[in-house]
């Protein structure tokens, strides 16, 4: 017969020690049951449950009862039971056999939900963090510019939505000239209210950087502007509404295009390897005068235009990649910037650096930098 708390006939202390005793050897009989984990859990509800629970129950029957002049000494011997009873509770939780969890090692479990031990397989590989990496065109940017800066260059950069002025005007591109046609801009929509210099949009050069350097520092000038430009370009294997560009300029005393020469040659070494050669060709830019554009060997073919039997793509088997724009700067430009053409001459150019990334890295799409696949950007981990 399961142990039930009896109503008290009288509070004697001979009835009090029966009674007690009683309770105790229901407890350790009961106890000495316990083998699982259910029954630990249905044997700690019956004692100490607060709903109908033993010890609720003598606080019920035995305390409350008592009449006035046997309350203390019913008090003392239902905390003493209540002592060993819930001491009882404790101990006999270890060694009870604790059927394993079929779940999966609970991750997150919280303080207040306690891991049963044979739950947490520790067998079971970690949380790896991924580590996290540079992207290839961030990487490629940094290390042009690194090569810059060995040289005394110094960093600038410039604002993405850029105005009219600093874009075209103050580089040589007139109002409506056509050479703004080469550039096809994205413009920020209802600005036709400003003066048209005034006119927002998205930069399609880090060029404007050169002119905002110089309003704001006398020569002599050496900086390099790494940064994102826009244009309104579809998006395909080659081109990108959003891409890269490292530019330069270098303005001082006595600065030629010897200068231009001799710095390009030495970066391009610098960063495709020392047996590359530089090659120079004329070509057109508003804000410079002479403009050129520069080509480097190939490197992945040596300059041979074949790889094995293969034709060399990059360079289509012409031995030779366009790599940036440059030139000395137009002296128009100064005019813009308030420096005295007649005492300085410097150079400036212009490089992709997606181009130069996909190039590096033998990438044939780039839209591929952009779409966000980790599985794309984990190769360059
Ligand atoms: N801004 C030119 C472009 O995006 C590139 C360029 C050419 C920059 C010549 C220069 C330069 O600084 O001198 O097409």
């Amino acid at each position: 017969m399961a142990y039930t708390v009896p109503k008290l006939k009288s509070f004697s202390a001979a009835t009090l020690d029966k009674a007690a005793e009683k309770l105790q050897a229901a407890l350790k009989q009961e106890s000495a049951a316990v083998k699982t984990e259910a029954d630990w859990k249905s044997f700690r509800d019956r004692w100490i449950g607060r709903k109908n629970g033993v010890l609720t129950e003598i606080n019920e029957l035995w305390l409350k009862a008592a009449p006035k002049d046997a309350k203390r000494e019913v008090g003392q011997r239902v905390n003493e039971l209540k002592t060993s009873v819930t001491a009882t509770v404790e101990k006999s939780r270890t060694g009870v056999t604790i059927v394993p969890a079929p779940a999966v090692a609970k991750v997150g479990v919280t303080m207040s939900t306690p891991v049963e031990p044979a739950a947490l397989d520790i067998t079971l590989p970690g949380i790896r963090r991924p580590l996290g990496s540079e992207h290839p065109v961030i990487r490629t940017m940094h290390e042009i510019v690194s090569v810059f800066r060995n040289l005394g260059y110094s960093v600038e950069e410039g604002p993405v939505i850029e105005t009219d002025y600093y874009n075209f005007e103050a580089l040589n591109f007139p109002p409506n000239h056509p050479a703004r046609d080469t550039q096809d801009t994205l413009f920020i929509a209802r600005q036709e209210s400003k003066p048209q210099r005034e006119r927002l949009l998205l930069r399609t050069h880090t060029s404007p950087v050169q002119i905002r350097t110089m309003e704001k520092m006398k020569p002599p000038v050496r900086i390099v502007i790494p940064g994102k430009v826009h244009r309104n370009d579809p998006p395909d294997a080659s081109h990108s509404p959003m891409f890269h560009q490292v530019e330069g300029l270098a303005v001082d005393a006595n600065i030629t295009f010897c200068d231009l020469k001799g710095t390009l040659d030495h970066a391009m070494k610098a960063l495709f390897g020392s047996s590359v050669k530089t090659s120079f060709r004329p070509s057109f830019f508003p804000f410079t005068e002479p403009s050129a554009e520069m080509m480097v060997s190939c490197f992945i073919c040596g300059g041979s235009g074949k790889r094995g039997s293969e034709p060399c793509r990059p360079c289509k088997q012409t031995g030779w990649i366009e790599i940036l724009g440059c030139g000395m700067v137009d002296p128009n430009v100064y005019g813009f910037v308030d420096y005295d053409p007649k005492k300085v001459s410097g150079f400036a150019f212009g490089m992709g650096a997606d181009r130069i990334a996909i190039l590096k890295y033998g990438v044939d799409d780039i839209q591929l930098f952009f779409n966000g696949d980790v599985r794309f950007l984990e190769q360059f981990g």
